[in-house]
């Protein structure tokens, strides 16, 4: 049978825990792939007590036997990426960009915070990155891209007639061009056809992952319109954003939490903005890895965590954060909507799952609560981390 790649993708609204799956997986990946986004995704990861947090480059990195590929369809903020590969020394051989991955330049992160402020209380509540406008320039075909970076002077000029046309002040030319000498010395040793280079991976055997950022509800096209972001987060994201046909995609892995969290505005039927949302949000420290921001938290909903499955294809899921839960009483998960209103079902609460190291070693209300979710979305889980350490993970 032909190799094919696996991939995983957040179910929800991101913030799932991605970086500690693809950090626990990639032990066992040669490559690991973004296909979307860019540093408006934060993946935290903690080995052994050390947190690193990443936003652009593949959590794979943290795996010295892994390639990383950042594939065409993310976008790429230079400075932010020669901030975030500084941590990790030197990565030439272990990190490949695609040359057709477009760049976030300063005037996308003017516009994202113009548009935001101008919307007032009809914002998206975007991470302010840059990452709309530079995607929309893709689409309009006046964006620039990293292979653009291999003649300065005429990106110069792109960027420069760029801000003229958008009605901007553009900085001097000399800094625009300082900069763009800059990105062009420290990216482009990283410049590769990385479609090719998948291609050839899958041909010679090798085990891929290809690594989903944000969420399936953050869809430009499924999720809620437009309180989204602006890539295709979904499992279908990859075709597009790595250039891997369909059926080169094999086993999908849907990444979701034992609750539910939300950045930004837009719809959240299962919000709990009461004691309950403040205990999951102190517990589960959920402010936003990249901006800060304290999440949105409430309880799970089962009804869209079946249709992400069912548009992903997930073949298996992953529960990520039960520990949250421990010390609640009384847990609710929405099963079904009454005219937009969540119906809930009740499920009894448990003292402590951090110990457990197999799911038959978990509380018994807690193995009830994870059977629930496979139930409600059709889904095997067959991972349930209880913790934020690597080491913190149930297989089954
Ligand atoms: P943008 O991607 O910065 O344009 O933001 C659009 C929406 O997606 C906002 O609601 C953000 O809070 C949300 N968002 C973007 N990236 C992430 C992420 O990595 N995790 C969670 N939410 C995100």
């Amino acid at each position: 049978m032909a190799n094919k790649a696996d991939l995983i993708v957040g179910v929800q609204w991101g913030d799932e825990g991605k970086g500690k799956i693809v950090d626990l997986l990639a032990q066992e990946y040669d490559y690991v792939a973004r296909y979307q986004g860019g540093h408006n995704a934060g993946h935290t990861i903690v080995i052994d007590g050390k947190k690193y947090v990443l936003h652009l480059i593949p959590s794979g990195v943290l795996n010295p036997k892994a390639v990383n590929i950042i594939g065409n369809g993310v976008v790429i903020c230079p400075d932010e990426f020669i901030k975030e590969a500084a941590q990790f020394g030197d990565l030439r051989g272990r990190l490949y960009i695609s040359k057709n991955a477009h760049l976030i330049l300063d005037y996308h992160i003017a516009l994202d915070q113009a548009a935001e402020a101008g919307l007032g209380d009809k914002k998206i509540g975007t991470t302010g990155r840059g990452i709309g406008p530079a995607y929309a320039d893709k689409i309009a075909r006046v964006g620039a891209r990293l292979g653009d970076l291999y003649d300065q002077a005429r990106l110069v000029d792109t960027i420069l007639e760029r801000y003229d046309r958008l009605g901007l002040n553009a900085p001097p030319k000399a800094e625009v061009a300082s900069s763009v000498a800059r990105w062009a010395d420290r990216l482009l040793v990283f410049a590769a056809d990385t479609t090719q280079m998948l291609w050839q991976a899958l041909d010679d055997g090798k085990r891929t992952l290809l690594e989903g950022a944000q969420g399936t509800l953050l869809d430009i096209d499924h999720g809620a319109y437009p309180f989204v972001t602006s890539s295709n987060t979904i499992a279908g994201g990859a075709c597009t954003g790595a250039g891997l046909a369909p059926k080169e995609i094999g086993k999908v892995i849907g990444i979701v939490k034992a609750y539910c969290t939300r950045v930004g505005n837009g719809p959240f039927a299962t919000e709990q903005t009461n004691a309950i949302g403040d205990r999951l949000r102190e517990k589960g420290e959920e402010f936003g890895a990249s901006t800060g921001r304290a999440r949105r938290c409430g309880w799970f909903d089962a009804p869209l965590a079946k249709f992400a499955c069912r548009i992903n294809g997930a073949d298996e899921l992953a529960l990520m954060k039960l520990d949250v839960l421990d010390g609640f009483e009384e847990i609710k998960v929405c099963v079904d909507y009454d005219d937009g209103k969540p119906i809930y079902k009740s499920f009894k609460g448990w003292e402590r799952v951090s110990k457990a190291r197999s799911f038959d070693d978990l509380p018994k209300a807690a193995q009830s609560y994870a059977a629930a979710i496979e139930e409600l979305t059709g889904v095997k889980i067959t991972l349930i981390s209880t913790g934020a350490d690597r080491n913190d993970a149930i297989y089954r």
